[in-house]
């Protein structure tokens, strides 16, 4: 038997369309690292995003406005080496796609080139129909993301579930039927209610994936640290938790420290060994010194 398994076959937007029509929900993950792009790869999900909530997840800022390019970029491609099959998303950040075509293809391009991503993200709002428009004449598959976009969430009233109301269901509905006339892939639509969701649905024909948007879409995506648990605190009410990484990791260090405290680690087994000869040389070695 090969030490090495055989290579996984990079999945295709084809593929997805066709579990799509197949009535196969989709299973998107984010991943911000090599071990965890592993993991996801190992789990078997469709398509992992490097989202920009990396900004908080792994880069400990308050929000996902402040993380660069540069930032997502270095994410990004430690992600792309542990990868094989699913399909690799990456997010343009806050301030790197909205101020023109040229800044949004630039800025696609680099996620493209140094990162090796099969799509790019953006989030609704603003310039983003033109946006995805001109990245989609250009070439680039793009994912458009509707609902709560965290972005942009101050000007949504903070980090709150979004169409509740009738005309503001409908804003929604109207921003992912332009992103899907503009050109994109796949649509991810955040935090909205589940009636939303299932009214928008049947008026698409790309994938759809939700994230606290009930069952109706395509798939559902999770943020990788709050699926496993790995966060100190609470999170969103959608966000069902299917282990306790943060538990079982503080659990490890205290035990690690307990030991090295206490001296029970490193034990004989941790230790490297030296022929009494060489030791006993070495004493008269340094004994003549
Ligand atoms: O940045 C992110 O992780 C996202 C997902 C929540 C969809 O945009």
């Amino acid at each position: 038997m090969s030490a090495h398994p055989a290579p996984r076959t990079r999945l295709t937007l084809n593929d997805l369309r066709t579990k799509r029509d197949a009535g196969d929900p989709l299973v998107m993950v984010t991943a911000y690292d090599f071990p965890s792009a592993q993991i996801v790869e190992e789990a078997g999900v469709d398509l992992v995003l490097v989202g920009d909530s990396a900004a908080m997840t792994v880069l400990g800022y308050d929000s996902t406005v402040p993380v660069t390019v540069d930032e997502m970029l270095m994410l990004t491609k430690a992600v792309r080496r542990g990868l094989e099959a699913p399909l690799l998303v990456g997010d343009l950040p806050f301030g790197s796609y909205e101020a023109s075509d040229e800044l949004a293809l630039a800025t696609a391009q680099r996620f493209l080139k140094e990162a090796g991503v099969d799509l790019i993200k953006i989030e609704r709002g603003g310039t983003t129909v033109d946006r995805a428009r001109a990245l989609v004449n250009a070439g680039i598959p793009v994912v458009g993301h509707v609902g709560l976009t965290p972005q942009t969430a101050t000007s949504l009233g903070g980090y709150r579930a979004q169409g509740r109301t009738a005309d503001a269901a409908l804003a929604v509905i109207d921003d992912a039927l332009a992103l899907q006339d503009a050109g994109v892939s796949l649509l991810v639509i955040e935090a909205v209610p589940s009636a939303v969701t299932a009214a928008l649905a049947p008026l698409l024909h790309v994938p759809l994936i939700g994230i606290g948007a009930g069952p109706d879409a395509d798939g559902q995506v999770l943020v990788f640290h709050d699926l496993l648990g790995i966060h100190a605190g609470g999170a969103a009410k959608f966000v069902k938790r299917y282990a306790d990484v943060r538990g079982v990791s503080v659990a490890g260090v205290r035990a690690y420290a307990d030991e090295v405290r206490s001296g029970a680690y490193p034990a004989s087994a941790h230790e490297y060994a030296m022929p009494a000869a060489e030791a006993a040389r070495l004493q008269e070695m340094l004994a003549l010194r």
